[in-house]
Formats: structure tokens, sequence, C-alpha cells
């Protein structure tokens, strides 16, 4: 067999993105739930426009989802009926600390997670959290302008403090924050930056990113200091880079665009900054204060392994001249020798091993895949049944790749959880109507529907790659 013994196979999902109940049981505003469905939401997750409130013109999908906040018990449900070993879901910082900034968490927020744990528990499947999923309270944002502040660190610590101490014996897994690249691309979901006019963006992004890397040095501290067996790790939105012509100035290109990537897992698992980071933030008057203690901190509590999303490879070139691709939010030139989905996101199940093989030569450390899938425009018949022949074409061609970077190349893999088991609240457009589900969930882009879940083929399909461990992906 390919896959070790204990291999975790399962899906992940995030708060915002299924749970809904935005505002029951004292939980607080969060800046995802200020992000709309339609053509505001790019304005408002870029940080571009500044939310504080909800507006009667927009649909807010994350006040509701797909309610899962009541339907967890039937979701998990179904996937302990596809064999899951592992579920990756990630805490509302809301739920806990409503405002981020109170001394003594919500209890009836605790209690909710601590429900769901037992219930992952109880069918025998693993807790894998993300601690933060795009998740930030929108009091710390109004008071501090987001992870810009220094002060947010505290507040995050004393919510990690919470939640590790009242899960201990029960959660073996973490990650700190969820593609925590993404706020290069997506200030204000990935960090609650908006900008003011005139404001030096580039400056406040590396503000927030090194708050965000102390952060999550003290959450992996205080995780290991409360119970040693617990394993931390960091995740990336990866993806090969690859340049669009063998000219050196896109291989040169194609490599900077590629440390700007690795620039985060060169600190979360190597505990300092490199020096082709220093330099450019150096030159460019923007690099943020980085204290002794801040060093230590960072040196002394890397990750325990490296986590990671891949969706697609992306491709870039020195000419300035050639369009880049819109249906992505990080920059990409289109590859003409990929196919693309619904929504233009390049499909390369060869990049995915090519990927794998570059961190693990890069840092040796275990890998976990925590996302990969494919978003697509799913038509249910009358009993809520869909042929997603496409979804699986899909999911096979990654794993086969997957396999040869474990079986071939050598890579020391651990679990691979599909992106949204369970159809959801796109992050990117806010839709439902890209779903990634094995299971069909009955709602709307505009949140109507019965709510309704059905399985899908993908179900019966994913259930035999887990039950033969991988071997099985007919
Ligand atoms: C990752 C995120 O970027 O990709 C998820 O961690 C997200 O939150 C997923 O949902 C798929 O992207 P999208 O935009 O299709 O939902």
């Amino acid at each position: 067999m390919t896959f070790r013994k204990n291999f975790l196979w399962g899906g992940a999902t995030a708060a915002n993105q299924c749970e809904g109940a935005f505002d029951l049981d004292g939980r607080g505003l969060a800046n995802v739930d200020l992000c709309p469905v339609g053509e505001d939401r790019v304005p408002v997750i870029t940080g571009q426009k500044e939310a504080y409130d909800f507006d009667d013109k927009n649909f807010y999908p994350a006040k509701t989802a797909i309610d899962m906040y009541h339907h967890y018990k039937e979701d998990i449900g179904l996937f302990a009926e596809m064999g899951f070993k592992v579920y990756r879901f990630s805490i509302a910082w809301t739920r806990i600390f409503p405002k981020g900034d109170e001394l003594s968490p919500n209890e009836k927020g605790l209690e909710f997670y601590e429900n769901l744990i037992d219930e992952c528990l109880k069918h025998g499947i693993e807790p894998l959290i993300t601690i933060t999923h795009f998740d930030f309270p929108m009091n710390l944002c109004e008071k501090y302008g987001g992870w810009r502040s220094r002060k947010v660190v505290g507040f995050y610590k004393n919510f990690v403090r919470t939640i590790i101490e009242r899960f201990k014996g029960k959660v073996k897994y973490y990650l700190t924050f969820n593609e925590i690249n993404m706020i290069l691309a997506a200030p204000f979901m990935g960090a609650g930056l908006s900008f003011k006019d005139g404001e030096n963006q580039e400056e406040a992004m590396y503000q927030a990113i090194h708050n965000e890397f102390l952060a999550s040095a003290y959450a992996t501290k205080i995780a290991h200091e409360i119970d040693p067996t617990i394993k931390v790790g960091c995740m990336l939105n990866s993806g090969v880079i690859y340049p669009a012509t063998c000219k050196p100035e896109d291989v040169f290109e194609a490599q900077k665009v590629a440390r700007d990537n690795y620039f985060f897992t060169d600190v979360q698992v190597r505990g300092y900054y490199p020096t082709y980071k220093l330099r450019e933030l150096e030159k460019k008057g923007i690099l943020p204060e980085i204290t002794d203690e801040d060093k230590k901190i960072l040196r002394e509590n890397t990750v325990d392994f490296i986590s990671i999303s891949y969706y697609t490879t992306k491709t870039v070139t020195s000419d300035k001249k050639v369009a880049l691709s819109k249906s992505n939010l990080q920059k990409t030139i289109d590859n003409p020798y990929l196919q693309r989905t619904e929504w233009g996101w390049q499909v390369d199940a060869l990049g995915f091993r090519t990927t794998l093989n570059e961190i693990y030569d890069r840092y040796q450390k275990p890998i976990f895949v925590v996302e990969n899938g494919l978003g697509a425009r799913d038509v249910a018949d009358e009993n809520g049944y869909v042929d997603d022949a496409y979804r699986i074409a899909y999911l096979r061609e990654h794993i086969k790749n997957m396999k040869d970077a474990v079986e071939i190349d050598g890579v020391d893999l651990f679990g691979y959880t599909t992106w949204g088991p369970i159809d959801l609240v796109s992050a990117s457009t806010g839709q439902m109507s890209k779903r990634y589900g094995f299971i069909y969930v009955d709602c709307d882009d505009f949140g109507k529907g019965s709510l309704r879940r059905t399985r899908k083929k993908s179900f019966y399909w994913y259930k035999k790659v887990i039950a033969s461990n991988g071997e099985d992906l007919d």
C-alpha cells in the first residue's frame, strides 16, 4: 500500500462558509460576515471598499450559509458514512470572544465546538482545527485596524489558550492560520485590513503578516505547553509557479513570485526571515519592527508539519504587456496547456505532484494536504442526486499524482482532506453555486432552498477510495 496505514482521509470546511447562525448564542460580528455575494465582494475582501455594517442592497451569505450550526450531527453522520478518518473545521473567533478583546469567553460558543468535537469522536473521526480561517472580530477591526496592530497578538493568545485548554485530550491537530499567504491577495478577508486613501498598503500588509507570524508562533508554544503531543501546522495556499517561457527573465520572475509565497513557510518552518525578503522590505522602507524577543519566539516555535491547499498552478511572465487572468485572486497568466474550470481555475494534476515535491525538497517536513477539489455548477435531479463524474475525474487524477509523489518521489504525507465535502459558500465569490461537495445542499446563491442534504455520485466513490486507503480509484 502506498499510503500509511493510519493515513488521514477526510474533508475540510471553514466556519464562516458553512455554519450560518451569525448572531446566535452570543456570537459577535466578524469581517467574513460583511463580505457580500456579487460585485462588491472583491472590493471588500481586498480591503479597497470599507465594510463595517450590512447594507440593504447586498446579500451576505455567511449569515446563514448552509446552517451547519443546526445540522452538524447530520453532516458529521454523513462524513462518517463515507468513512472519514479526519474532519477539518475552523473555529469562529467571535463565537468564543464576540468582540475579540474580552477577558473571559462565551460559554455557549465553547459548548458548540465541544459538542461538534464530541460528535466527531463518537464516529471515530479525528478533529483537525483551523484556529483562524479568514475570521476576525469586527470590533478589533474598528478599534485596532485588524492585524496591523500588535495588540491583536495578545487577544489571539488568549483565544488560543482558551480553546486548547478546553479541548485538551480531544484534539491533536491544529492549524494556526488558513492560507496565511492570502493576506497579500485578500487583505480584509485574511487580516481584517481595509485601507485609507494614500496609505502604503504593502507596508500595512507586511506589518499584519509579521503579527500573524508572532501569533502563530505563540499559538504553537501555547499548544505544546498545554499538551506536548499536540501537532501544530502552518497552512499555505500552494501551487508551483511556472515561467511562461525559458527566457531567463521569465524564470527569474517565476522564482520571485514563488519566493513571495515560500516566504511564509520559510518563516514558519525555519523560524526566521529569509534574507531575500529582509532585503526587499528594507529597500522599500517597509520592514516591520522585529524585536529580539520576536526573533526568539519565531525561532523557538516552528511548526510540526506543513499543510497546504492545492487547486492550481500559476504561470508568470516578465512581459508586462501580457494580460493577467481575471479568474484568480492571485496573479497568473493563462497557461495554454491546461484546461480550466467553469470559474477559470486551471486544472493541473501533475502540478500537484510537482508542488508536493518542491515543498518536501525545501523543508523535509511532514505534509498534510488540507484542501483540494473542484468547484463546479452541479445540477441535482428531483431526488437531490448529482451525477458529478467530472468531480470524480478531477479528484482521481489528483489523488493518483499524490500517490506518485509518495510512492515514487518519497514525499512524507500523512493526510488528505478535500475541500468542501459538503456544498458550502465559496470564499472568493460568495456563491453557493460554486459547489465542491460529495453532499449536495439545496440552497441557492441568495440563501433560498430547503437545506436538504443528499448524496452525490462522488459520495459513493470517495467512500470506496477511503475504504481501500487510496488503492481503488476507479
Ligand atoms: C481556499 C480557502 O482558498 O480555497 C477556502 O481556504 C476556499 O476557504 C477554497 O473556499 C476554494 O475557493 P473558492 O473561492 O472556490 O471557495
